[in-house]
């Protein structure tokens, strides 16, 4: 599968995900599902997961940025050995939040999403030096 072999050639993951009333994407959960499955080389999916830096950043239109689904994420990851950081983001009113170009309008905020990032990038270098 392309998803697995895309998955094997990096150290870190960076979920993201709008929340569904409370939960994650029927989508996202599915994709992670099928990813835990066998890889072509009889090798479980779930090395995939094994040791792999991860974090979860989540948005809503609600004003609590989807934290619900975000943790829940969180637990199903962390139940197929990824090791999650500490650092998450969720952006409420997401609806809201960004101009024209794309870009979130509150540079605070987007301070704080890629504080999120760079955390995932120093903990995956120090996972990998370990
Ligand atoms: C198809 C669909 C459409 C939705 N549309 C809205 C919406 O227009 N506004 C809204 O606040 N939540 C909507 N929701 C609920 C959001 O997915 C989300 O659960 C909610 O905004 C969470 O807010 P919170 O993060 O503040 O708890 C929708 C959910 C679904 C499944």
């Amino acid at each position: 599968m392309q998803l697995q072999k895309l998955f094997s050639e990096h150290d870190a993951l960076l979920v993201a995900s709008p929340d569904y009333n409370g939960g994650y994407t029927a989508m996202l959960k599915n994709a992670i599902d099928w990813m835990s499955r066998p890889i072509p080389e009889k090798v479980s999916g779930l090395a995939l997961f094994a040791n792999k830096a991860t974090a979860v950043i989540s948005a809503s239109p609600g004003p609590m940025g989807g934290i619900r689904s975000m943790l829940a994420m969180r637990g199903v990851l962390e139940k197929l050995g990824a090791v999650l950081i500490p650092q998450t983001f969720t952006l409420g009113l997401a609806h809201q939040a960004f101009i024209e170009d794309g870009q979130l309008g509150n540079s605070v905020v987007e301070g704080e999403v890629k504080a999120v990032g760079a955390a995932l990038v120093r903990f995956c270098g120090a996972l990998r030096a370990a």
